[in-house]
């Protein structure tokens, strides 16, 4: 195994590009490396940070503890039959080349999940979600290290709590375990999701009437660049906020004193309602204040355009925060991990 490093840039390892330094920094490649740098004596009273792609980050000051990057690889097939594979992969993948792996293959499911970035380990903590698919849809099981005990246990699909960008690792047992590897039950007759967004209309305009899940994913990925800024040019974290929740009613008497309000019903008698229109609406979109700012064709991206502060788009957030529940009466709650 490497030794740890001192001070080490954090600039690289995270898409907001905020510049912080970690007080000490180690990539692990494989489980046994990981049980012996959170056994190792001298980092023992040290805070600990998980990081994988660092594309859902907000670094708001030097870290001072270890950063743990993971970097345990890997892609196996678990089992299979004449309908499905179940695809284990190192926590350290990146996403997308799982994605592509199994688009590949033929293998569909995850293809709506196209170009999220990030590692595989950190898909299940928020369940990422995109063009109506979320990682819960096809999760079979993940293996975990328990920080405590250093034993790995498997979680399945109700131990892990999944909601809309939500996990138990976010709630109960935040910063209790290190995810290790998570497989993925993928189908060998996929039934294409194509109803959400733009889908539908890309392939159409593409002149494809069948569809392959393939089809699907760069149907998907075109949307994408299209609509989100790309971190190697701005920095940022994707969506910064999530898309809130609010009561029929509630949604209705706003409705009347905004008529424009967009809104997406849910079936327990709720609605969601897209975070992007309501700060818009509080005259923030493409706003800039020095190096920072919210996108100025997504206003639910906060970015960085070079030499931003963590800080100051913590601050900037707060501020929207406080816009929209002043004109809305809604609470807008952060995506991003703010560390
Ligand atoms: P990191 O940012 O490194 O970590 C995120 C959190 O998980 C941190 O708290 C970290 O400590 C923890 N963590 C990371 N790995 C582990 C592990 N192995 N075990 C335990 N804890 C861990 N998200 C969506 O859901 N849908 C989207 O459509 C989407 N689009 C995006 C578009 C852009 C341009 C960007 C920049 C981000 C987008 N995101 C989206 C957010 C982001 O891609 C996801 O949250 C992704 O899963 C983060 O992965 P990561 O490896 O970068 O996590
Ligand atoms: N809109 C505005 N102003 C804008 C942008 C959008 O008013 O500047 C409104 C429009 O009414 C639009 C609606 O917001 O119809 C929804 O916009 P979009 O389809 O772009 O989706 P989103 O709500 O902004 C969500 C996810 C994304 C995911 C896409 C596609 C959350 C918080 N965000 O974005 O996930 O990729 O849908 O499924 O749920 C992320 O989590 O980081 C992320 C990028």
């Amino acid at each position: 195994m490497q030794k740890t490093k001192k001070n080490v840039p954090l600039k690289p390892y995270n898409t907001f590009g905020i510049a912080v330094n970690a007080s000490y920094f180690i990539e692990i490649h494989n489980v046994g490396e990981l049980i012996s740098i959170l056994k190792d004596e001298q980092h023992k009273a040290l805070p600990k940070l998980i990081l994988g792609g660092g594309s859902n980050v907000l670094f708001t000051s030097d870290y001072q503890g270890l950063v743990i990057k993971n970097s345990i690889h890997g892609i196996e097939r678990i089992t299979e039959d004449n309908d499905s594979v179940v695809l284990k992969a190192g926590a350290g993948e990146v996403w997308h080349q799982l994605v592509l792996y199994a688009v590949d293959n033929g293998y569909g499911g995850i293809e709506n999940l196209s170009l999220i970035p990030g590692t595989v380990g950190a898909a299940p903590m928020q369940n990422i979600g995109a063009y109506g698919v979320e990682i819960k849809d096809v999760f079979e099981s993940l293996e975990a290290l328990n920080k405590e005990t250093f034993e790995i246990e498997t979680f399945g699909l109700e131990d892990c709590q999944f909601g809309y960008r939500q996990s138990v690792f976010k709630l109960g047992l935040k910063g209790k375990y290190v995810i290790t590897s998570v497989s993925l039950k993928l189908s060998k007759k996929p039934v294409l999701n194509t109803s959400y967004g733009a889908i539908e209309e890309t392939l159409t305009s593409a002149g494809i009437a069948t569809p392959t899940i393939k089809d699907v994913s760069q149907a998907v990925i075109k949307i994408r660049q299209s609509k989100l800024p790309d971190p190697v040019e701005i920095g940022n974290a994707g969506s910064f906020f999530k898309n809130p929740t609010i009561g029929a009613i509630d949604y209705e008497g706003l409705k009347a004193e905004f008529p424009e309000i967009p809104g997406y019903e849910l079936p327990n008698n709720e609605v969601k309602v897209p975070a992007a229109w309501l700060i818009q609406s509080c005259g923030w979109k493409g706003k800039t204040t020095g190096e920072i700012g919210v996108h100025k064709n997504q206003a639910l991206v906060l970015v960085n355009y070079g030499n931003g502060k963590g800080l100051d788009l913590k601050n900037l957030a707060v501020e929207i925060q406080q816009s929209v529940a002043e004109k809305f009466g809604i609470e807008l709650e952060m995506e991003v991990n703010v560390i």
